[in-house]
């Protein structure tokens, strides 16, 4: 086989074959196949895109181009949730202790934030002690003892959609659902899930602003999950406006405690009870959503959440204290209130602006090698269609360094105020299954 060859096919719209996918990514990933006859490649499945049998084999080839997490020692059906990003999401702090609170195991592998988006681990650092620097042997034991457990991403998982996704980068070819799709399901089932629950944002804020293409998204991962034998749904969900009220480590934190005890934003709960229904229906605990649902709602009244959560800190070194107590939680030198420049309807809240803006508070990572802050960043006070008077706070920042005229001025350019009278938007689109 010539690569060369491979390019011109697709380029013409041919349908390629699963050993001539298996040959580009091998190819690729030994650095057999030089990075200009892949970016032309990328460009050519760019604009011609790719069936749905080129797509599962796309995606289990880059599976098959690292190390794979082996989790058969987990007892039960495995879920794994990913979102596509978001601004404040702290859905997975709290999905995994109240799905686990039922009896389904939840084996989660979780990276660090970069940007504007955050990470699941930094989140949980602000927890002092906690650590998710365990062996592969003590999280699969802590994932059958407490069915829960997080762990840093480890080893060489799909390091042909590395190389791709940065190839992707600087070729104008990120923005293609096929290599979205296939990137994305490549690293969930590297990292062993059986079955996945997808919540694709759209919105301002989300990676695919429009509802028409997180559908889109949506339905090809649905499709590549489904055909390579691990059940996969999606929920297509808002990020016009970031979720809950708290973006910032420390915050989200105790955002989470607060929505495991029943007391959060009304959004976040709704989200997490959606999207927690799901996997408790995929991982076999229920047999319809509403049966899954009024599960988790005693999870919640009852405290089961809650005190699985507190036991899976305890069991990875975090101070169980801070769930009884948050304001042991790391807390920021100084709060300023950012008032409302005129009275009316708040129209707008562009998450990723907000997201940036928590960012140069030090909520988040610049770059690779920046040092996060735990404690600062950023309370909503007022969401979309919340009326606001001339002078009242729009939100809170929670920051270590007195001067943030830097932070105002980002997060004055994110909020819209309107005299017309403004509904929330829509959390939950869709389900596609
Ligand atoms: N996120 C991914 O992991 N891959 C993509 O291609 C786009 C977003
Ligand atoms: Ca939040």
């Amino acid at each position: 086989m010539r690569m060369v060859d491979l390019i011109e096919k697709k380029r013409d719209g041919v349908e390629l074959s699963k050993d001539e996918i298996n040959f580009i990514i091998e190819g690729y990933t030994k650095e057999e196949i030089p990075e200009y006859q892949m970016s032309a490649f990328a460009m050519a499945v760019f604009f011609q895109n790719m069936s749905d049998d080129e797509r599962a084999a796309l995606t289990m080839a880059m599976v098959e181009s690292g190390d794979k997490i082996d989790l058969t020692a987990i007892e039960g059906v495995k879920v794994d949730k990913h979102s596509t990003g978001g601004v404040g999401d702290t859905t997975t702090l709290v999905l995994a202790p109240l799905v686990a609170s039922v009896g389904i195991p939840v084996a989660k592998m979780s990276g660090r934030g970069l940007g504007h988006t955050g990470g699941t681990i930094d989140k949980l650092e602000a927890v002092t002690g906690f650590s998710v620097e365990i062996t592969s042997e003590q999280f699969v034991d802590l994932v059958n003892k407490n069915k829960v457990a997080v762990v840093g991403q480890s080893g060489n998982l799909t390091p042909a959609d590395k190389k791709l996704y940065g190839l992707r980068d600087v070729t104008a070819t990120v923005n293609s659902i096929p290599l979205i799709a296939s990137s994305i399901m490549s690293k969930k089932i590297a990292s062993g899930a059986d079955a996945i629950v997808l919540d694709v944002k759209t919105g301002a804020g989300a990676f695919m602003k429009e509802l028409r293409q997180a559908e889109e998204l949506a339905k090809a991962m649905v499709d590549i999950g489904n055909n390579l034998g691990r059940n996969t749904i999606a929920v297509i969900s808002d990020m016009s406006q970031p979720l809950g009220f708290a973006i910032g480590n420390a915050l989200e934190v105790k955002e989470a405690i607060n929505t495991l005890k029943g007391e959060g934003p009304s959004d976040l709960m709704e989200l997490c009870l959606n999207l927690g229904s799901q996997m408790v229906v995929l991982g076999g605990g229920a047999k319809t959503l509403t049966e899954a649902r009024e599960q988790l709602e005693e999870a919640i009244s009852s405290g089961k959440a809650l005190e699985t959560f507190k036991t899976f800190l305890s069991a990875q070194g975090g101070d169980v204290s801070v769930v009884d107590d948050v304001s042991k939680l790391p807390t920021a030198k100084y709060k300023i209130d950012v008032q409302a420049k005129q009275s009316g309807y708040v129209s707008e809240i562009i998450a990723d602006k907000v997201g940036v803006a928590a960012m140069i508070l030090g909520a988040g990572r610049a770059t690779k090698e920046s040092v996060i802050d735990l404690a600062v960043g950023i309370e909503l006070r007022k969401k979309i269609g919340d009326y606001v008077n001339q002078g009242e706070p729009l939100l809170t920042l929670h920051s270590n360094q007195e001067n943030v005229d830097e932070c105002l001025k980002r997060v004055y350019e994110s909020y819209k105020i309107s005299d017309e009278e403004v509904s929330a938007p829509t959390l939950i689109y869709k389900e596609i299954r």
